[in-house]
């Protein structure tokens, strides 16, 4: 089966695209850099021409509020048109645990729109929501960090490996649409100030975590479970420890 993976070349993509040819299908990654751009068009009919499922596991350069709301609402606009003319059975994006929940956030704002776009489009769809990859630990810090002091909400954080990620995004694809939600996330679930403590100590990092319950994660107050899953989420294998262990 050709399935088309916009964001192919990133983190998820690139995963993504190998598992799929390892499993017997066509994936095809579209990217700027494979000559598919979703927000001029350019390329798109092409790639997509004998799809089945179209993956979206692309992202916004830039994470400022009109930017990142602008790239996804033109980005998923253009692809599902796309996708109709192209006859595409199944399209199927990567989203966030909770973003219903996290809409004080720009960048949340704009994954609601791509999510809202793609419930109203007509096609059959499957959005897979993850908690935080493992790799993005790095960026929750550079982002609550002013100086020295890193500021951080004590919430409760489930985060997941991009390559289990990817295994369910490639099992969502290759599936039945759910016309709904899946929701992926590790086995273990830590304390988000601690653990991005623990963390900076371990490099030496001189920065210092500063515990304030009011601190905004990428621009929205948490609630102690805002970035959990539900009670029927798919639990990943990789330990957040054994990872670290392995970089
Ligand atoms: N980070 C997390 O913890 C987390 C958690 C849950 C869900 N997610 C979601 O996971 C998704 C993928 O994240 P990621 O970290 O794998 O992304 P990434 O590594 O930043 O890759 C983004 C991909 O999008 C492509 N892209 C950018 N602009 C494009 C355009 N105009 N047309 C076509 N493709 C374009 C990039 O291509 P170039 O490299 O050529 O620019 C790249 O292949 C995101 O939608 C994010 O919301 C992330």
């Amino acid at each position: 089966m050709k399935v088309v993976v916009i964001g192919g070349t990133g983190l998820i993509g690139s995963k993504l695209v190998a598992k799929l040819n390892e499993h017997g299908h066509e994936a095809v990654p579209a990217a700027p850099n494979t000559g598919v751009n979703t927000l001029t068009g350019e390329g798109l009919a092409e790639v997509l021409s004998g799809a089945s499922v179209v993956v979206d596991v692309s992202n916004s350069p830039s994470f400022e509020d009109d930017a990142v709301l602008e790239f996804f609402r033109t980005s998923t606009t253009n692809l599902l048109k796309a996708e109709a003319n192209a006859g595409v059975g199944h399209h199927v994006a990567l989203s966030v645990v909770g973003t219903e929940r996290l809409q004080q956030s720009g960048y949340f704002r704009a994954k609601q729109a791509q999510e809202e776009l793609i419930r109203s489009s007509g096609i059959p769809y499957s959005i897979v929501h993850a908690t935080q990859f493992f790799e993005f630990m790095k960026s929750i810090a550079a982002a609550a960090t002013d100086g020295d002091t890193v500021r951080l909400a004590p919430v409760k954080i489930r985060p997941v490996h991009s390559d289990d990620v990817a295994a369910t995004v490639g099992r969502t694809a290759v599936g039945t649409p759910v016309n709904g939600v899946v929701e992926v996330a590790g086995p273990d679930t830590f304390q988000l100030d601690e653990l991005i403590g623990k963390g900076l100590a371990a490099r030496n990092d001189p920065r210092h975590v500063v515990t304030d319950v009011h601190a905004p994660y990428f621009g929205a107050e948490l609630r102690e479970d805002t970035l959990l899953p539900g009670p029927d989420a798919n639990i990943a294998e990789t330990r957040f420890a054994d990872w670290l262990a392995q970089q």
